[in-house]
């Protein structure tokens, strides 16, 4: 049997209210999973993609996983053949980091295939190259950052790849409400301002630091006071059916904040124990539903850990 490795990556919620582009945390699940096995040929190969419905592009330098893949062995001069199989356990476009996920999937899998043991910053810059691949401009590295040292993080700076893990409340949840519709990541960023008031970057700014502060100190009401967005979730929640039904169906019921996931569709809301995320997704759901938007609901804890290796047969 040929050497192989498959890693699990999971899913990410990003920009949590104030902080685009910047702040971050991993889910428990879902997560990708990515095998890359040594098949005695040259080069790199996607041989399978599973739960895409075809839509995910099989060449290598078009594909994140591939195009992170081909950026680490390139790195280190690695020519001998290696096929990689892409199995996505989420939606496409779902704002839950599907991209991330299999980019860091794949170079972790190759990290332990290849016993090149990189640091989690050497593993970023891969990932980084696949994910430029959804950007459509401006690099961001929040996903692949929540998806690869997990926990909750600070994007501080994408060129300094800055990364910051910050402490978190054991009991915090996430409740996930993800209504069936496509958000291509670039669109949704084209849409948005380029330019912001004075005044608007003041009250972001003001909520971030203070949502760090409050998820360091286990402060909820803190947490709950800042999780707000004045400049992204306007725009955008224009373009997610139900929203407003929905964050207010989750915040009646007790959550402590709630927004857009990443670059939407997904709604997320934050809480206090699995109890009360359960209770919230059953209350997101009855709003959706009334709507009329087919939707489905998860609730997750944070993952502390970020990616990890399933199986490796050498
Ligand atoms: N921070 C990025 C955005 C995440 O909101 O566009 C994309 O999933």
């Amino acid at each position: 049997m040929q050497k192989e490795v498959t890693a699990f990556a999971p899913a990410s919620v990003t920009n949590v209210g104030c902080g685009f582009d910047v702040l971050g945390f991993a889910l428990d699940d879902p997560g990708d999973e990515v095998v890359v096995r040594l098949n005695g040929h040259k080069g790199l190969a996607i041989k399978n993609i599973t739960g895409d419905n075809g839509m995910i592009s099989r060449e290598i330098e078009k594909n994140t996983a591939g195009r992170a893949a081909s950026s680490f062995v390139n790195e280190i001069g690695f020519k001998e053949g290696i096929e990689i199989e892409i199995h996505k356990k989420m939606g496409l476009g779902t704002g839950l980091g599907s991209s991330a996920a299999s980019a860091v999937a794949a170079v972790v899998a190759l990290d332990a295939l290849l016993e090149t043991k990189f640091d989690k910053r050497t593993l970023m810059k891969f990932a980084l190259e696949g994910e430029k691949l959804t950007c459509g401009g401006r690099m961001h590295a929040d996903n692949v950052a929540a998806c690869l040292y997990g926990g909750f993080i600070i994007a501080r700076s994408v060129d300094e790849l800055d990364i910051i893990n910050i402490d978190y409340p054991d009991d915090l949840y996430c409740t996930i409400l993800y209504p069936h519709i496509v958000m291509d990541t670039s669109d949704m960023r084209r849409i948005l301002k380029k330019d912001i008031s004075l005044a608007d970057g003041v009250r972001q700014w003001g909520n971030i630091a203070a949502m760090v502060a409050g998820l360091m100190k286990k402060d909820y009401k803190l947490i709950s006071r800042s999780l707000k967005d004045y400049i992204i979730e306007p725009v955008r929640s224009a373009l997610i059916p139900g929203f407003n039904e929905i964050k207010n169906a989750a915040l009646d019921n007790g959550a402590l904040g709630c927004s857009i996931s990443g670059s939407g569709p997904s709604i997320f809301a934050l809480s206090r124990s699995g109890n009360n995320a359960e209770k919230i997704a059953g209350a997101m759901q009855n709003a959706a539903n009334k709507l009329g938007v087919e939707n489905e609901a998860f609730i997750s804890g944070i993952n502390k850990a970020g990616p990890r290796i399933i199986s490796k047969n050498f």
